[in-house]
């Protein structure tokens, strides 16, 4: 991790690893190497035995002001066709390992998005968030006008995406883009709380949760009901299962063995 030039990697106690969006003079706006470094990282972090979920977070003033605009200004179609642009931004909601994205300060366009590939946001009480591609000529480009329509409903996110204006923390909280507000210099530490509590269960059957809350993105509520049963029955393969429910009958705290 020592080699990454726009991000920083710091593995912590209790199994959780902080990735810190680190360009401070571009306000964390997400180049191709910054994003390949972040694809990396978590790639490596996702197959670490001993990491159980991941904190992404920015800078007090810009989680991510967006995708790098200096880097797409003179970019014609054929580039960003043929390179598919932006693909490569998904691999982070790919990974089974649960990711926190912890966003002080702007969360703009591509800054949006990403924290919205992320499981959970957590936000300090000065973020904000918004999509304004509609100001640069372009749209959102990474899920933006998906997932958001998804968090928010279709008349914010229609604002947001149309307007270009901007939305605060306490608006996100209370449409459900995010999960919690801290005060601004204890957000890290409290996704980092949050961070160990997840990594203090089952690894295999944390990844089974949030593949099956993943799932409800794309099936039907009776296919994805059925997908969840077929995990919960599956859980019961599992040593984890029976000690989480033997602890609870004996009165006593869980070991798991598998994390
Ligand atoms: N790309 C490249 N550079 C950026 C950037 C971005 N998205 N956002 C900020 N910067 C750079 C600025 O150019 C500036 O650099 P210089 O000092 O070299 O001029 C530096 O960061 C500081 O920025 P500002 O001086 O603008 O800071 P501010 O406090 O006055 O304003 C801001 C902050 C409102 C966030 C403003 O920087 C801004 O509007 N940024 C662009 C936001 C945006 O449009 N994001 C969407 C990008 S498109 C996208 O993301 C597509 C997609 O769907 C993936």
């Amino acid at each position: 991790f020592s080699s990454y030039e726009n991000i920083k990697v710091e593995k912590k106690e209790g199994r959780v690893a902080l990735i810190e969006l680190y360009r401070p003079k571009a306000l964390n706006a997400l180049c191709t190497p910054l994003i390949n470094e972040l694809n990396d990282a978590t790639e490596k972090l996702d197959l670490d035995a001993d990491v159980g979920a991941i904190v992404i977070t920015g800078s007090e003033k810009a989680f991510a002001a967006g995708a790098d605009i200096k880097e797409m200004q003179s970019k014609e179609y054929i580039n960003a066709y043929t390179t598919n642009m932006f693909a490569n931004w998904a691999n982070l909601s790919k990974i089974q390992t649960p990711t926190i994205a912890a966003v002080n300060g702007f969360a703009l366009g591509g800054g949006c998005e990403l924290a919205m590939l992320c499981d959970i946001i957590l936000a300090g009480e000065k973020a904000k968030f918004g999509q304004p591609e509609i100001k640069l000529g372009t749209i959102p480009g990474c899920g933006g006008t998906q997932r958001l329509i998804r968090a928010v409903g279709k008349s914010k996110a229609m604002e947001l995406v149309l307007t270009g204006n901007m939305m605060s923390a306490q608006e996100a909280e209370a449409k459900g883009l995010v999960a919690r507000i801290y005060p601004v210099e204890d957000l890290v530490d409290e996704a980092l709380k949050m961070a160990r509590q997840i990594s203090s269960f089952s690894k295999p059957i944390v990844q089974m949760a949030k593949e099956a809350v993943n799932a409800s993105y794309e099936m039907s509520l009776e296919e994805g009901c059925r997908f969840e049963r077929r995990i919960f029955h599956s859980t019961f393969s599992t040593e984890d299962r029976l000690e989480g429910m033997t602890a609870f009958v004996e009165k006593r705290d869980p070991t798991f063995k598998h994390k």
